[in-house]
């Protein structure tokens, strides 16, 4: 059995002006509660945006980071800083050279992180990322969970839809008939199930501040979601998600 955590969004800052909850609260809470697991999970998956907007919160969200009961894979997302973050985990993952994806064998599962953040600040994969995923899933030899911070999917809500996912068909190609048997994201700061590209695809709810449901494409806010994480298990072929929810104070 192979047991992953995902905990996405937290837009930890270092001047505490969290438009919600404590994120930094939300996370020691989400630690302890893996901590006390009889199975532990054997890594965190962070699927981006752990700070919220300037590099200097990185020295804020290292130290909380190192608390962690088991081993973090983080991913970047649009309010990340690739640079800096570069500089803050290379520690934690080896990242590809010309962006910040990363493969990780978890357990009886290989974790590929793909860096979802194009240069140009939109979301997505281009040539360099889709060359480098072929690779890795070429050589891949066990099952392959696919984490990135924006999902690929459409998810019916007009913030997110809007700006698009650039080279989802080529993503969606690229994986169809690989090892990949589920992709998870971050982004929404909601929680979502589909089936994409033949695969069963999420977001994770944040452990950070939510966002107001807007299917009608009305604007979306900040809201005070209960924060939470996911635990993806894998056992005799088969991959199973749960879903934690954490209190709000
Ligand atoms: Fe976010």
């Amino acid at each position: 059995m192979t047991l992953i955590a995902q905990i996405t969004d937290p837009h930890l800052r270092v001047d505490g002006r969290d438009p919600a909850h404590d994120p930094a609260k939300a996370i020691r809470r989400a630690f302890a509660r893996i901590a006390a697991m009889k199975v532990r999970p054997e890594a965190i998956v962070l699927t981006g945006d752990i700070i919220d907007r300037s590099a200097p919160d990185y020295a804020h969200a290292l130290p909380l980071l190192r608390e962690a009961p088991v081993r973090v894979l983080p991913l970047s997302g649009n309010h990340d800083r690739p640079g800096a973050f570069r500089a803050a985990f290379s520690g934690h993952v080896a990242f590809a050279r010309d962006h910040l994806s990363f493969v990780e064998p978890v357990g009886d599962v290989l974790v590929v992180g793909i860096d979802s953040n194009l240069p140009d600040g939109s979301g997505g994969v281009d040539a360099a990322r889709l060359d480098w995923l072929a690779e890795v899933l070429g050589k891949a030899d066990a099952p392959v969970i696919l984490a990135l911070h924006h999902p690929p999917f459409l998810t019916h809500t007009a913030h997110v839809d809007d700006d698009g996912f650039a080279g989802a068909e080529a993503l969606a190609s690229c994986i169809g008939g690989s090892p990949v048997i589920r992709v998870i994201a971050g982004h929404t700061h909601r929680g979502m199930q589909t089936l994409w590209a033949g695969i069963p695809a999420s977001t994770c709810a944040a452990i950070g501040y939510g966002l107001s449901l807007s299917l009608s494409g009305d604007p979306h806010e900040p809201v005070d979601t209960p924060p939470g994480f996911e635990l993806h298990s894998f056992r005799s072929g088969g991959l199973v998600t749960h879903p934690v929810t954490l209190p709000l104070s």
